[in-house]
């Protein structure tokens, strides 16, 4: 298996100087603490505390995935999936790093599955779009409704619709499309699951929506369009593997969290990663969400001291956003690490004609290809930030192939886990979220709810004219 790697000397002191870039004394001295951490983490695994890393082994789950494939596979023309987070965000980069851009527009004969539509809003008008489309459609849509708890308004609101979609037009037989994921035993929708029948797939016990990519949470709508899924799990296995060493050297996760603790004490407090490849850029918005929930944190591991710890993840495209945001990058404030996708062979190289080679300015280009323009664009780009002193990080895919992404998805997943114990806080936590989601309760009348609906009232709900201009 071609191997991901990561390139990291433009983030040293000897590319950017001392103040912007990790020293060797300091991989040095945090090298014990790594050793230690990776003990600790085989000895938490073996305890069944890091489940999401058994994720790539769990031949029962590969093969009940599997077997929802073959059932729903051939009846259905569209696939809805409903979640929200990380019930959401993982097949949305699976199907977007692996399937063509023009997947849903491909007809039913070339395309390898069925359309797919990750609904993961509330937007009324993208709803109802969707609602329209799959209507005349609507025999063979299958509704995959993810959610652990059930309970989630965005993803209970859009199922009872879709479910009263289905019921209006398909009478009894509707629960024959739908197929929901949900925890194995507990929680609203396992009981809806029960009591109507559906057939299911389970969000595994003890990994965090987060981290459960790799679970049917994230391998049912991949395997249904066509993405080899065994693959990406052979992936992610080669990856859990390089990940075991204790020795920093030899841990490309330990490595990459070591960096990145080193250079948030620095003030690098902005993390953003910047995919050179279309493809990639939804695994980006994966990664914001596995950094953002994982890391930012008010209180240390023992719940008592306030450490306001984070780093905020932010994701750029290259190359469009050289023409948005590296002006910033280059001139604004040096808080950032930036981390690079680089795709060393795209599965097209893609030749640019040369049919403009009379125009002077233009010749440049005559007899090149695409995959030579973005990739000079990346190291362009690498080299502009090397000059202003910001220090980057590169992930090189070899190609962008389901192992590729597998080893991507753990090397991140493993590396926020690193980071979180270097900063002493609990990693698999989020707090902060459960008021945002108490308060959607209260104003949409849950009951129980009502003393927060009228703190919500005095704070925000009435507009104060003073301020409105
Ligand atoms: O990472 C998380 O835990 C969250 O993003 C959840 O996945 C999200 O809130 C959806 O929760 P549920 O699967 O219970 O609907």
């Amino acid at each position: 298996m071609d191997r991901l790697s990561l390139y990291w000397k433009n983030a040293t002191a000897d590319a950017v100087g001392d103040k912007h870039g990790v020293t060797e004394k300091e991989l040095k001295q945090i090298a014990p603490q790594i050793k230690d951490i990776t003990k600790k983490m085989s000895d938490d695994r073996k305890a069944g505390k890091m489940k999401y890393r058994d994720l790539p082994y769990d031949e029962d789950m590969i093969e009940a995935v599997h077997r929802e494939v073959e059932h729903f596979r051939d009846r259905c023309e569209v696939l809805l999936v409903l979640g929200i987070g990380g019930s959401a965000l993982g097949n949305i980069a699976l199907q977007n790093s692996l399937n063509p851009f023009t997947y849903n527009l491909m007809s039913d004969r070339t395309r390898p599955g069925p359309q797919v539509f990750v609904l993961d809003n509330v937007d009324p008008d993208q709803i109802k779009s969707i609602v329209e489309y799959v209507t005349p459609r609507i025999k063979r849509t299958i509704v995959n409704v993810v959610s652990k708890s059930g309970e989630t308004a965005e993803t209970a609101s859009q199922f009872i619709l879709f479910r009263d979609l289905l019921q209006s037009k398909l009478g009894k037989k509707y629960t024959e499309n739908i197929l929901a994921t949900t925890d194995a035993t507990g929680g609203t929708l396992r009981e809806i699951c029960n009591a109507e029948q559906y057939r299911t797939l389970e969000v595994p016990d003890g990994v965090g929506g987060r981290f459960s990519v790799l679970s049917a949470v994230g391998l049912f709508s991949a395997a249904m369009s066509g993405i080899d899924v065994d693959a990406l799990l052979l992936g992610a296995a080669e990856m859990d593997k390089r990940c075991k060493d204790g020795d920093i050297t030899k841990n490309p996760a330990a490595l990459l969290a070591s960096i990145h603790h080193i250079l948030n004490n620095k003030g690098k407090i902005m993390s953003v990663m910047m995919p050179y490849s279309t493809s990639l850029y939804y695994l980006a918005d994966w990664y914001r969400q596995l950094w953002a929930e994982s890391l930012g944190k008010q209180f240390d591991l023992a719940g008592k001291k306030e450490v306001f710890a984070g780093q905020t993840p932010i994701k750029a495209l290259g190359t469009t956003d050289q023409h948005s945001q590296v002006q910033l990058y280059r001139e604004g404030p040096n808080d950032k690490l930036i981390t690079f996708l680089e795709v060393e062979k795209f599965a097209q190289k893609l030749a640019i004609p040369s049919s403009m080679k009379h125009v002077k300015a233009l010749d440049y280009l005559a007899n090149s290809n695409f995959q030579t323009l973005i990739n000079s664009e990346k190291l362009a780009t690498e080299y502009a930030l090397l000059e202003s002193k910001r220090p980057t990080l590169t992930v090189l895919f070899p190609s962008i192939s389901p192992e590729a992404v597998g080893q991507f998805l753990m090397l991140y997943e493993i590396a926020v886990s690193y980071f979180g114990s270097l900063m002493g806080i609990n990693t698999y936590d989020q707090p902060a979220v459960q008021l945002g989601k108490d308060a959607t309760y209260a104003l949409m009348g849950k009951p129980g709810y009502d003393d927060l609906n009228k703190k919500i009232q005095a704070a925000v709900a009435k507009r104060d004219k003073k301020y409105m201009i």
